[in-house]
């Protein structure tokens, strides 16, 4: 029995030009969401694409679009991001000095009318975030340093996953659990069945000759 995970392409090996004709490609083939990462050369070395690409992206396709945040100062963008059409948005733990200014940060994502989630890199253990779980739609648990495509998932990762996916249940809680980073065909239901509900996808689906059928596989759907 297969439980239900939707699938979120990543737009980071695709080619900022290339983007909104990807987008509907993964739209054709059975994404369920764009997992568009955004990089500002701070946070993470390398650079992705703003604002302005993401507002048109927008206008080149109807999937949900997660906004992961990978920049130093995610406060300083959000408001642009939710205006230009994001569905939710997801900020680093790291970023934040304190907690109240997280829950501030949180608080105000969900003022503007998405969803909010919370990420954290593979060196955050994931007790950390226990106590703001109530502010979130979304926990988003990186399985590799984040940064870059084609790494290889940090097995330890399906401990993180375990003890959060247990702690919803413990708390009755509604926020839904994202694994990004080295998802492929071998290693999603292990991941899946361990308690996310969306898995992350990069390099595999843009690689793919097949996208329909990687992502049915990815489902845990053998076509
Ligand atoms: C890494 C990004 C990921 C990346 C995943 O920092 O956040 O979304 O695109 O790529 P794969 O699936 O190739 O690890
Ligand atoms: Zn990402």
């Amino acid at each position: 029995m297969n439980k239900k995970v939707l699938i979120a392409p990543s737009t980071h090996p695709c080619p900022i030009k290339e983007l909104s004709k990807y987008a509907k490609e993964l739209e054709l083939n059975g994404a369920d969401w764009l997992h568009c990462d955004i990089m500002d050369g701070k946070f993470v070395p390398d650079r992705t694409f703003d604002q302005l690409v993401f507002a048109f992206l927008k206008k080149s396709t109807n999937l949900y679009l997660d906004v992961h945040l990978m920049v130093k100062e995610p406060m300083k963008v959000v408001d642009e991001y939710a205006k230009y059409g994001a569905n939710g948005i997801t900020v680093h733990y790291e970023c934040f000095n304190d907690k109240i200014s997280l829950i501030n940060a949180l608080q105000h994502i969900k003022s503007l009318g998405i969803n909010a989630g919370l990420s954290i890199k593979p060196g955050t253990d994931i007790e950390t975030i226990f106590s703001v779980l109530p502010y979130l739609d979304l926990v988003l648990i990186m399985s590799v340093e984040p940064g870059a495509s084609g790494q290889p998932f940090i097995k330890s990762s399906i401990q993180k996953i375990a003890r959060l996916s247990k702690k919803r249940a413990e708390t009755n809680g509604k926020f839904l659990i994202e694994v990004d980073g080295g998802v492929n065909t071998t290693n999603a239901q292990l991941i899946s069945i361990s308690g996310a509900d969306v898995l992350v996808s990069g390099s595999v689906v843009y690689n793919s000759t097949n996208k329909k059928e990687t992502i049915l596989k990815l489902k845990g759907i053998s076509s």
